[in-house]
């Protein structure tokens, strides 16, 4: 209807506008709404109020108006309120069910690599690891859904200043390269860091073994290799626990071999200056509110840094895949790293065509609003976390299910990953386990429970499956169907603003909705076959969505629950 509505408002005022009919946030007056008005009274010098009389009148002319909409009216102050015919939704309904990825709008399809997890190798494991994996699994997820070409990118941070901390400590301790293990660097990392934090002397000693590794000293690189193979085993281990999956698993340390040419290109532009023995690449522009440093692309003992690392690995994806764009999932802080960048990256002719967006992240903290710990105080390692997680799981209910381990995985997992998603990405949010475990309120298992149940429900009557009729038969009922119509304006906006928690809100609303009809409308007593039918076709219509929904947000089902 947006496109008559345009049309509309071209005819009667002569006006270009992005004319929207939105959701009502009133559902107890209309299903739909206006609310255009407002601006086009201030540029036209009447009262919204009029110019909604004057449109309303005409879209109630409308033909095609007239056969979807049962009223249409003008409101003071000037907003105009859409009702929905019931034919009409259910019309809508039984293309959702009939089309393919039930007839949402496909954006154009583009290129997209996207890069996110990015764990430091040789550090251990923790709950800051956590997000970048969930949220950009699940904005890969819901790019593919919507059609994009994606590349996911795990792009390890494998070439920074741990890595010569870790070597460090390797050498001190008289470890071979093959005497590594995985506790041996969990354990070694703190401790080095923490002298490096004590002691200036050791750090300059580990940046120059930084230095020495990144151009290729044969023992450093033996150690390297031997970190990285262990290290990786356990992030791959990690990942796949958390269902998150990269086509690339590459690293910094893969983007050395592009630093020549880019620094090429640099010298080319003229673009490299030397401050105090380094060389830095000007990224301030006039606009700017705040200073914006510029990006150091080599240290002056020689070393490359975080921005040169990912300026090369910008080349190389360039050359390798030619992408549209570049996402890249991190932490929030990182954000005026991202801004150097992707200024840089402007200026080089070879990547200066490529869309870069940084998706910041907010941090999980305690309830204490600061970086999350366990009950014991530390910042937990992943596994911790799942631990504690399912003990405060089983304790909290009286589950009367004896659940199976599989299933109990999903389960907490589910936990931890709606208690994120559900979350505005860029927000810090505050990780409360005992809140977010409960069955009811807004939780994953809440959201699984929802689905197992309605399943049950339809269970055996899936033959019964068939197009909805023309009726809608009560207040429960009509909710549910409407809040089914939004889907397509859900995914498109989750899609553009690469938020997955617009979906995670959504399914939650789905599911509220979905137990409230299921409270008020009794399916198994029922004797009218037609509305049982009709009932069923709309329960499985709706699981089929949140099956799909659930997936995009990398939550599991559950056999049984
Ligand atoms: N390794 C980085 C960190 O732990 C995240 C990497 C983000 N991606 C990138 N291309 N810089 O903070």
């Amino acid at each position: 209807m947006n496109k008559e509505l345009k049309e509309i408002i071209q005819t009667l005022f002569n006006k270009d506008t992005n004319a929207e009919i939105l959701v009502s946030n009133r559902p107890d007056l209309c299903d739909y709404q206006y609310n255009g008005t407002f601006e086009i009274a201030k540029s036209l010098h009447q009262t919204p109020y009029d110019i909604g009389l004057k449109i309303a009148e005409e879209l109630n002319k409308n033909e095609d108006a007239l056969t979807k909409f049962s009223k249409i009216e003008c409101v003071r102050p000037g907003f105009i309120n859409f009702t929905l015919t019931d034919s009409y939704i259910n019309e809508c309904l039984n293309k959702m069910t009939s089309e393919n990825k039930f007839n949402i709008t496909l954006p154009k399809q583009e290129k997209i690599v996207i890069d996110y997890g990015g764990a430091n190798v040789a550090k251990p494991l923790h709950v800051g690891h956590l997000r970048p994996a969930i949220v950009g699994e699940s904005i890969k997820r819901l790019l593919k859904y919507m059609n994009q070409e994606v590349i996911s990118d795990v792009h390890l941070g494998d070439y920074g200043l741990q890595i010569g901390q870790v070597i460090y400590g390797l050498k001190q301790e008289n470890i071979l390269s093959n005497e590594i293990t995985l506790d041996i660097l969990s354990t070694l990392y703190p401790k080095i860091s923490s002298l490096c934090k004590e002691d200036a002397s050791i750090k300059e000693i580990c940046a120059n073994i930084t230095k020495e590794l990144q151009d290729g000293h044969v023992e450093y690189q033996e150690y390297f290799k031997k970190i990285l193979e262990i290290s990786k085993e356990d992030i791959k281990r990690m990942y796949d626990y958390l269902g998150a999956s990269f086509d690339l698993w590459l690293g910094e340390s893969d983007s050395y071999a592009f630093v020549p040419e880019v620094t090429k290109s640099l010298e080319r532009e003229g673009l490299l200056k030397i401050s105090e023995g380094a060389k830095v690449v000007e990224v301030a522009e006039e606009t700017d509110k705040i200073e914006i440093p510029p990006l150091i692309f080599q240290k002056s003992n020689g070393a490359y840094l975080y921005g040169t690392t990912d300026l090369a690995t910008l080349w190389q994806r360039q050359k390798d895949y030619q992408p549209d764009k570049v996402l890249y999932v991190a932490d929030s802080r990182q954000n005026l790293h991202f801004t150097q960048v992707f200024r840089v990256a402007k200026k080089i002719e070879e990547t200066k065509n490529i869309d870069c967006e940084f998706l910041g992240l907010g941090t999980i903290n305690g309830g204490d609003g600061k970086p999350f710990k366990t009950r014991a105080g530390n910042t937990p390692r992943l596994e911790e976390l799942f631990k504690e997680t399912k003990e405060i799981f089983l304790n909290n209910e009286s589950h009367n299910t004896e659940y199976e381990k599989d299933d109990l995985k999903k389960i907490v997992s589910s936990i931890i990953k709606f208690a994120d998603l559900q979350n505005t990405r860029e927000k810090e949010y505050i990780f409360d386990i005992e809140k977010f475990s409960k069955t009811t309120g807004k939780t994953g298992p809440y959201i699984l429970y929802t689905y197992v149940r309605t399943k049950k429900i339809i269970k055996n009557k899936e033959s019964l499956v068939d197009n909805l009729s023309k009726t809608i038969y009560n207040v429960h009922d009509r909710s549910l169907r409407l809040k089914i119509l939004e889907l397509d304006e859900i995914l498109n906006y989750a899609f553009k603003t690469r938020m997955p928690s617009v979906i995670a809100n959504y399914l939650y609303e789905i599911c509220v909705l979905v137990n409230a009809f299921y409270e008020n409308n009794h399916i198994n007593n029922l004797e009218d076959n037609d509305k049982k039918r009709d009932w069923i076709t709309l329960l499985s219509l709706t699981l089929d969505i949140i099956k799909d929904l659930l997936d995009i947000l990398v939550m599991e089902i559950p056999s049984k629950m």
